[in-house]
């Protein structure tokens, strides 16, 4: 089976959140189940050029026209570090060199489509795979130009389209169409290339991908309701048959306390009682009096819409009744991290916020809790929470998506669960203080604390089981290709 993995962003290279570190790690597992995979990202200026070692234009430059102008590609390759998985970066300095993997620009469609068109182009020439896996709306145009421009070059190779999030699909004004190349006649009302009058990404992908897949079973129900398909759910609705929910795995490599070189003490769930050192370590970092009966909530989050950080601003006053003391690191929506960073002023002894992207302290942050916050108005997978189970952080979240496949709430009638965490049902800011308040009571009972931190550490959440469910997925695409 071979495979092109192609992603918007890819860890340890770049990343915004959990789409990155799926895509660098899936492959890995992959690549352990006998796939031969590549992937394939931009070469973005933010790429550390001396941390990675990289190939320079290892191929002749790549044409694409686009927006009726030829442009050129390079491509530069590396490895995924400690592994033979090879990254394919497709690089030009004009659409990649942003200062951010994502921008506002007015040609951020055309960032996207010449990365996909590129990307194509470079498969023609260097590897013609049986599955493209294509990931999010910035890659979701290459399951219609598999079918439509390029059908002569790929006759036998079937997509995968990933949705990792449906809250973000690509919409633009409809002459983005022309700037795609793709066939207007795809264009009319409720056609596949047509969203309210715009363009849509992510309506390519679902229309045109042979088969369709979200990162959890509960987001994948969830997305066919008007509640959380973001207008897209009568289109998934007919390709119902196609679509499946693979829960995400996790990298213990990167995200495991034994040794974790980001922490100051790695800790195991033989050695719990050597986690409070971590928590000292973060009293101090933030020059707070340490107290080791007092619980530390901690919370890592991009601060978007998304996460239910307007439930959390509204029940940090609350929260900040009670003996406890909640760190957030987070970066995203101005008007979220202002409101948190002047809550933080207010509550000095008892809440800090960082507001910027900081990968050493998320670890730090999930060794150093006693819990771990994430109040999602909905959650595709979520990984944190996942990080969090194997950190002895005990997850306090809502129930939905991800978060209601992973976490089991320690209620009475779950005690023979195994339960691992603290669930809330309403989007609520009461709610979320009353499970956090449900937290608090249990932290103060030390026996039933810990059993909450020992049933999730032993949790497995390893790549091994999903990423045979991919395989899964990309043998029945091959087959029906084979047959069709
Ligand atoms: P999402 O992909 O929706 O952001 P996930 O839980 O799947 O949510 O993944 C988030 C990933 O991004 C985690 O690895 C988390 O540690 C990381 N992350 C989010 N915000 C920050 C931040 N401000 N600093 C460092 N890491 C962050
Ligand atoms: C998205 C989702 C998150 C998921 C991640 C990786 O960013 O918001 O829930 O874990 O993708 O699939």
């Amino acid at each position: 089976m071979k495979v092109a993995f192609v992603s918007s962003e890819v860890f340890p290279f770049s990343k915004t959140g959990g789409l990155a570190d799926v895509s660098g790690s899936l492959p890995i597992a992959l690549n352990k189940l006998g796939v031969e995979i590549i992937i394939i990202t931009p070469f973005y200026d933010t790429i550390h050029r001396r941390k990675f070692r990289f190939n320079e234009e290892i191929t002749t430059q790549i044409t694409v026209t686009i927006n009726g102008r030829k442009e050129k590609a390079g491509v530069v390759s590396s490895l995924l570090p400690g592994t033979d998985v090879k990254v394919f970066f497709i690089k030009n300095d004009y659409y990649f060199n942003r200062n951010n993997i994502y921008t506002q620009d007015n040609d951020e469609d055309e960032r996207f489509i010449f990365f996909s068109l590129a990307a194509l182009e470079f498969l023609k020439s260097a590897f013609e795979p049986d599955i493209i896996h294509v990931n999010d709306w910035q890659t979701s145009l290459i399951p219609y130009y598999l079918k439509n421009n390029f059908s002569a070059s790929f006759p036998n190779t079937g997509s995968l389209l990933t949705i990792h999030n449906i809250g973000y699909q690509g919409i633009f004004p409809p002459q983005t169409l022309d700037k795609a190349g793709v066939n207007p006649s795809f264009f009319y009302p409720k056609g596949p290339a047509e969203f309210y009058g715009n363009f849509n990404f992510l309506k390519m992908g679902i229309v045109f991908a042979d088969k369709l897949n979200t990162v959890s079973p509960t987001y994948a129900k969830e997305i066919l309701t008007s509640e959380f398909g973001s207008g897209l759910e009568g289109v998934l609705k007919e390709r119902k048959k196609d679509l499946s929910g693979i829960l995400n795995g996790v990298d213990y490599v990167e995200w495991n306390p034994i040794s974790d070189l980001f922490i100051v003490q790695n800790y195991d769930v033989n050695s719990i009682d050597k986690k409070i050192l971590n928590k000292e370590y973060l009293f101090d970092l933030f020059e707070l009096k340490f107290n080791p009966d007092i619980p530390l909530i901690g919370m890592v989050s991009r601060l978007v819409y998304q996460k239910g950080i307007d439930l959390l601003i509204d029940a940090i006053p609350h929260l900040m009744e009670d003996d406890l003391t909640l760190v957030i690191l987070g970066n995203g929506q101005e008007e979220y991290e202002n409101a948190l960073l002047s809550l933080a002023e207010r509550y000095p002894n008892k809440l800090k916020v960082v507001g910027h992207y900081n990968n050493v302290l998320a670890h730090q942050i999930e060794a150093a809790a006693d819990a771990f916050l994430m109040p999602s108005r909905y959650e595709p997978c979520g990984l944190n929470q996942i990080y969090s189970l194997k950190y002895g952080a005990v997850p306090i979240v809502r129930k939905t998506g991800g978060l209601a496949d992973t976490i089991i709430d320690a209620s009475e009638k779950n005690k023979n669960k195994n339960p691992n965490g603290f669930c809330f049902s309403k989007y609520s800011s009461q709610a979320l203080v009353r499970a956090v308040n449900r937290a608090l009571k249990t932290f103060q009972v030390k026996t039933a604390w810990n059993q909450l931190m020992i049933n999730g550490m032993l949790m497995d959440f390893s790549w091994k089981n999903s990423a045979k469910s991919y395989l899964n997925l990309y043998n029945q695409i091959a087959n029906e290709k084979r047959k069709s």
